[in-house]
C-alpha cells in the first residue's frame, strides 16, 4: 500500500503518545467533596458510595491535612444537619456556631493553605428537604434568595474562599455578590452551579446527607435534562450577575453541555462528576465488570477534554495517586 497520510505514526510508542496528548490531568485540576457530621471520631461510609465516608469535623481536619499533602488543594464542604435543626426557614444554615461555620474556622486555622468551598442551598437544612423555603406547596424565590444570602455572609464571616450556590434560584449571584460586596467579603468568591439539571443521579447524595425531597421533586428550580442553550442562558447570565467559576451538573451524561458553555463564555468553567457517577463505576467495579482505576482516569480526563477547566470529584484522591503525586 502506498498511503500518504499514516495516522497509527503518533500512536506508536508510550513516550509519541503522550507528546501529542491532548489533555492531561493534574490534582490541580480537581476539588473534593467532603460530607462532615456532627460528633468526635465519627466515620460512617456511605452505603450508596463505597469507600467515601461522612466524618466529624475532627476526622476530617486530619483528612484535609493528609489531601494537602497530595496536593489536592481546593474542598467542597456540605455538612449533615441534625434531625430536630431542620426547618422551612433554613435558619441553622447562618448560624454562626452551625457546623459548616465551625468548619470552615477549623479546616482554614489547621490547613490555611487549603481552599475552602461550600454548597449553598437549603436543602440539608429544610424539614422538606427542598433547596429553597416551601409556602403552599411551591418552592419561592425571593424569600429563598434572602435567605442564601444570610447563609453565604455567614460562611464569608466563618473565613470561606468561595460560596457554591447550589439551589437554582433567579437572582442568588447577584444578591450573594452584592451582598459580599457591601458588608466587606470583596474578596469571597462565588463558583455558580449555573447549569444543574434535575438529575436522577443525585440519588447517593441524597443518602450521605438525608436531604431527599419530602415531596415533589426538583423540576421546577433546577433544569430539565432536554435543554441545552438553555444552560448558555444560565450560565451567561450567572457570569453577568458576577460568577467568578460557573459550573455544569452532572457532569457525564452533559459533555456536551459543558462543552458548549465553555463555547460560550470566558471564566473557568468546572464541572461535577457527581454521586451518582461515582457509584455507578464502583458498582461495576465490585462486580468486576469494569477496572476501576482505568474508568476514573478515562472519566475524568473526558471530562475535562470536553471543556471542563477544574472537576469536583469523589475520585479525587484516587485520581491524584494514581497520578504519582
Ligand atoms: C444540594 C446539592 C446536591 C448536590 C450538590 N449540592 C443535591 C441536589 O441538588 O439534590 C449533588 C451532588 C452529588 O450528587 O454528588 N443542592
Amino acid at each position: 500500500m502506498h498511503l500518504q497520510k499514516r495516522s497509527r505514526i503518533l500512536r506508536a510508542s508510550p513516550a509519541i503518545r503522550s507528546l501529542v496528548a491532548e489533555t492531561s490531568l493534574s490534582p490541580n485540576d480537581f476539588i473534593v467533596p467532603l460530607f462532615i457530621d456532627e460528633g468526635k471520631q465519627v466515620r460512617t461510609e456511605i452505603a450508596s458510595m463505597p469507600g467515601y465516608y461522612r466524618n466529624s469535623l475532627d476526622v476530617t481536619v486530619s483528612e484535609v491535612k493528609e489531601l494537602y499533602g497530595m496536593g489536592l488543594k481546593s474542598i467542597l464542604i456540605f455538612i449533615k444537619c441534625k434531625e430536630e435543626l431542620k426547618d422551612n426557614t433554613g435558619k441553622e444554615s447562618w448560624a454562626r456556631d452551625g457546623l459548616m461555620q465551625r468548619s470552615i474556622r477549623e479546616i482554614k486555622q489547621a490547613v490555611p493553605g487549603m481552599l475552602i468551598m461550600t454548597d449553598v442551598a437549603l436543602d440539608p437544612y429544610s424539614s422538606y428537604g427542598h433547596d429553597g423555603i416551601v409556602k403552599d406547596g411551591e418552592i419561592v424565590n425571593d424569600e429563598t434568595v434572602e435567605a442564601l444570602v444570610k447563609m453565604s455572609l455567614s460562611h464569608a464571616e466563618a473565613g470561606v474562599d468561595f460560596v457554591a450556590p447550589s439551589d437554582m434560584m433567579d437572582g442568588r449571584i447577584g444578591a450573594i455578590r452584592n451582598a459580599f460586596e457591601k458588608n466587606g467579603y470583596s474578596g469571597t468568591g462565588i463558583m455558580a452551579y449555573s447549569a444543574k439539571y434535575a438529575s436522577c443521579f443525585y440519588g447517593p447524595f441524597r443518602d450521605a446527607l438525608d436531604s431527599s425531597p419530602g415531596f415533589g421533586d426538583k423540576k421546577t428550580y433546577q433544569m430539565d435534562y432536554a435543554n441545552r442553550t438553555e444552560a448558555v442562558k444560565e450560565a451567561l447570565q450567572d457570569v453577568e450577575e458576577g460568577a467568578d467559576i460557573v459550573m455544569v451538573k452532572p457532569a457525564l451524561a452533559y459533555l456536551d453541555i459543558i462543552r458548549e458553555v465553555k463555547n460560550a463564555i470566558h471564566v473557568p468553567v468546572s464541572a461535577y462528576n457527581i454521586s451518582g457517577e461515582y457509584a455507578m463505576i464502583k458498582a461495576a467495579a465490585k462486580m468486576g465488570w469494569l477496572d476501576e482505576n482505568k474508568a476514573i482516569l478515562e472519566t475524568l480526563t473526558a471530562i475535562k477534554r470536553a471543556g471542563a477547566d477544574l472537576i469536583a470529584t469523589y475520585f479525587a484522591r484516587d485520581a491524584a495517586r494514581m497520578l504519582g503525586s
